[in-house]
Order: structure tokens, then C-alpha cells, then sequence
């Protein structure tokens, strides 16, 4: 008998800014203009598009299968449709992966509430390049103002979800993803009507084939990954507070759009402004904290679009940060039974710690960032799609897609999509395991 009643989503809607406030985050703004300019502009998007429709889709479709079926989290999710099997470790690994990210992730959450406290106060204005370098290297060596931050991240979203599903992490990302897009919109076109923006735009959207090497594709699957949290069992532990007339296929497809969608529109809120200012793209993880404040500081009005890109920044990044503590706090709630309460206070001391760790040492930094994003995401996502496909099978995918016989899905469409969780994903997902092994 379960403690108490599970929460839900009230709405349909609900779920999809949900999910695409997880998805939109960190990895949108800060991961992917970087790896576009690093990786060759258009390009790299579009292998990364491929990525996204080909493999990431299904392994999402994958975890909303098990998670709205089993209505439990991470690691019942198995237990409960796969009974005595050893598939609950899928969710054990996803509750790791999950406390690996947001360990980090607060601490990078941290960064963006330091720079929109610096943007609030205008703090860009000096304009000189090497002073922004130096405003970022004091900052992150400083273990006491990152400390401050990273507890300030990660309170603000121990806030939200400790009011629950519905009252806390529904009714707060109805509110922020439509203004967090129109934000975006706004300094997209910004940034895309400035003289010399010309450039930066064809370098978005004309792709120069010869930039790209195997590292490419391995940069874009894995970006593909963790632009749509998959593989860490987010997916599945939102999808089990999903009521069971709701439409997979279509909130899926509707999520993969949002990320995607919101990813170019940061790439044209940054990459034509870069250019612009005859800036390199290729500059790395400082592009949202040293470059963007360099080109605030020259922008008529850079001021004020410093602050709403900040703005943004802080809430993609929390409207994830609450989709990871989440999975790990609803698996302490059903495994152990504990309040929501005390689930979010335990989660919130033991992050607290790890991301403590992460501040004193960039090694422990990378080394989450790695077992995460290029480990346990991809394990997971392999896991998952072989679970879904073999395990529940043709007869569970299909009742899941249609609502048990309710919503009508073309024979062939079906065929797709099975064949897309079956083969297309396992098979790149191991291919990539074994090319990196290699490497
Ligand atoms: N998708 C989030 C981002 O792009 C990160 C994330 C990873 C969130 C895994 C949840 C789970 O920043």
C-alpha cells in the first residue's frame, strides 16, 4: 500500500512546460553555442537535429512508456513492471547519474546568479576584455562567493520542489518557459539586427562540412542527450505523475521541438552578435560568462539586454535543477517512505556537500560532468530503449502509444517508431560506447 497519494499533473499543458523546462537549461544556453562554434556552426546542428529525431526521441518515448505505465519512480518503475528481474538497477543508475548532475549543475547555477546580481548592479560596463576575464577567473576562484551562490541555486530549487508536483513544479513552469522564451525571441532579434550580424547568421545556418571530424558526432549525441535530460530516468519520473489519457507520442515530439527550437534561437541570440563584434565562436565554456558580458558592454542598450539574458539563464537553469532533484527526491520518498519534506532536506544536504566538492576541486567538477553526461546518460538511454522495446515489447509500446487502443496511430508510423527504440538507438548508442572506448 502506497504512504500516501501519488501527485500529478493537472494539465496537459502542464506537462509539457514541465518537461521542456527540463529540457531547456544550462545545456541550451552555455553548452550548445559553444559546442556549435566549436564544432563547425550548421553543421554540427544538423547532425545534432539528427541525433535528436533519430535517437533521442525514441529513448524519451522509451522512458515516458515506463514511467506513465508504472506510475512509480525511478527504480519501482522497473521492479514494478519487470517483477524479481534485475532491470530496477536501470533506476539505481538514473538516481546516481541524477545526483552527479545537479551537483554540478548548482554550482553552475550558482555562476548565473552571480552574473545577474553583476548585470542588475551593471558591472559590464567597463567594456575591457581582459577586466571581464579577470571579473570571471576572481569570481571562480573564489571557493567562499561560489559557495554563496551554489546554496542560494540550489535553495531556490529545493523551494520549488519541495511544494510538490503540481502546486510547485507545474504552477512555476507555466510561468517561466513562455517568458523564458519570449526573452530568448527578444534578444534573438537583438542580436540578429545588429550591423555585421550577417556572418554569424550564414555561420548558423550554411554548414561548412569540412569542420567536422568523429568528435563531432560524438559531441552532438551527447549533446543531444543532455539537452533532453535522457537517459538519468527524468523522463520517466515525470512522466509517472502523467494521467493515463494523455497523448506519449504527441507531448514527446512536442518536448524534442521546444529543446530544439529554444537551442537555435540561443545559437541566434549569441552566434550573430559574436560576429558582430569580430569575436572568435570558437572560444569555449567562458562564452556565456566572459564573451557575452564583453559584447553587453559594446551593445546600445547592452545593460538592459544583459539583465534579461541573465534573467533567462537563472530560470532555464532552475526550472532543470528542479527536474533532477526531483527524481531523486521522489525515489527517496517511494523507496524509503520518507515525507516530501524530509526527502527534499536529506537531498538538498547531500548536493549541497557534492557540489561543495565540485567548487574546492574542477577535478571532481569534470569528473561528475564526465561519469554523467558521457557515461551514465548514454548507459541509461541504452538500458531504457532495450527495456522498452524487448522487454514490455511491441503489445506494451503499443498500448502505452495509444492509450490502450484510444488514440488512433498509423500501422506504419508504429512500425517506425518501434523499429527507432528496437535497432536505430540501441545500435548508435553501443556503436558510440564502442568508439569511445576506443578513443
Ligand atoms: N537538459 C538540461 C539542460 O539542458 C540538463 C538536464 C540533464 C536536466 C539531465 C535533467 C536531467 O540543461
Amino acid at each position: 500500500m502506497e504512504p500516501t497519494k501519488r501527485d500529478s499533473f493537472a494539465s496537459s499543458f502542464g506537462v509539457l512546460v514541465a518537461l521542456a523546462g527540463s529540457a531547456v537549461g544550462l545545456g541550451n544556453l552555455w553548452r550548445f553555442p559553444y559546442l556549435v562554434g566549436q564544432n563547425g556552426g550548421a553543421a554540427f546542428i544538423l547532425i545534432y537535429l539528427g541525433f535528436v529525431f533519430l535517437v533521442g526521441l525514441p529513448v524519451l518515448l522509451a522512458e515516458f512508456i515506463i514511467g506513465r505505465r508504472s506510475q512509480a519512480s525511478a527504480r519501482k518503475a522497473f521492479h514494478k513492471l519487470a517483477p524479481g528481474s534485475w532491470w530496477g538497477i536501470t533506476g539505481v543508475l538514473g538516481v546516481i547519474c541524477c545526483i552527479l548532475i545537479i551537483s554540478f549543475y548548482s554550482v553552475v547555477g550558482g555562476w548565473s546568479t552571480e552574473y545577474l546580481y553583476k548585470a542588475l548592479c551593471f558591472d559590464f560596463t567597463a567594456g575591457d576584455p581582459q577586466a571581464l576575464r579577470t571579473m570571471f577567473d576572481t569570481f571562480s576562484a573564489s571557493v567562499w562567493r561560489q559557495l554563496v551562490c551554489h546554496t542560494i541555486f540550489l535553495a531556490l530549487t529545493a523551494g520549488v520542489v519541495v511544494a510538490g508536483v503540481q502546486n510547485g513544479i507545474e504552477k512555476f513552469s507555466k510561468v517561466m518557459m513562455p517568458m523564458l522564451f519570449l526573452i530568448i525571441i527578444g534578444i534573438a532579434v537583438r542580436s540578429m539586427t545588429l550591423p555585421g550580424s550577417g556572418p554569424g547568421i550564414s555561420y548558423l545556418f550554411k554548414p561548412d562540412w569540412s569542420k567536422v571530424t568523429s568528435q563531432t558526432f560524438l559531441a552532438a549525441l551527447g549533446q543531444a542527450f543532455f539537452s533532453l535530460s535522457l537517459g538519468s530516468c527524468m523522463v520517466m519520473t515525470y512522466a509517472s505523475y502523467v494521467k493515463k489519457d494523455a497523448h506519449i507520442l504527441a507531448l514527446g515530439t512536442q518536448t524534442a521541438i521546444s529543446d530544439v527550437l529554444f537551442a537555435i534561437l540561443a545559437g541566434c541570440a549569441i552566434m550573430p552578435a559574436v560576429f558582430a563584434f569580430g569575436i572568435s565562436p570558437g572560444e569555449g565554456p567562458d562564452l556565456v560568462f566572459v564573451t557575452l558580458p564583453h559584447i553587453f558592454s559594446q551593445l546600445p542598450m547592452g545593460g538592459v539586454v544583459a539583465i534579461f539574458f541573465f534573467v533567462a539563464l537563472l530560470l532555464a537553469a532552475l526550472t532543470s535543477g528542479i527536474s533532477i532533484l526531483e527524481v531523486i527526491v521522489a525515489f527517496c520518498m517511494e523507496e524509503f517512505k520518507m515525507k516530501r519534506k524530509v526527502a527534499v532536506a536529506l537531498t538538498f544536504l547531500l548536493i549541497w556537500v557534492l557540489g561543495c566538492l565540485c567548487i574546492v576541486s574542477s577535478k571532481v567538477f569534470s569528473l561528475f560532468e564526465f561519469l554523467s553526461a558521457e557515461c551514465l546518460m548514454l548507459i541509461g538511454g541504452l538500458l531504457v530503449v532495450l527495456f522498452a522495446g524487448w522487454k514490455l515489447g511491441r503489445k506494451g509500446v503499443f498500448e502505452e502509444l495509444t492509450n490502450g487502443g484510444d488514440i488512433r496511430l498509423s500501422p506504419r508510423m508504429f512500425e517506425i517508431l518501434l523499429f527507432l527504440i528496437r535497432f536505430v538507438a540501441p545500435v548508435a548508442l553501443l556503436a558510440i560506447a564502442v568508439f569511445q572506448i576506443h578513443e
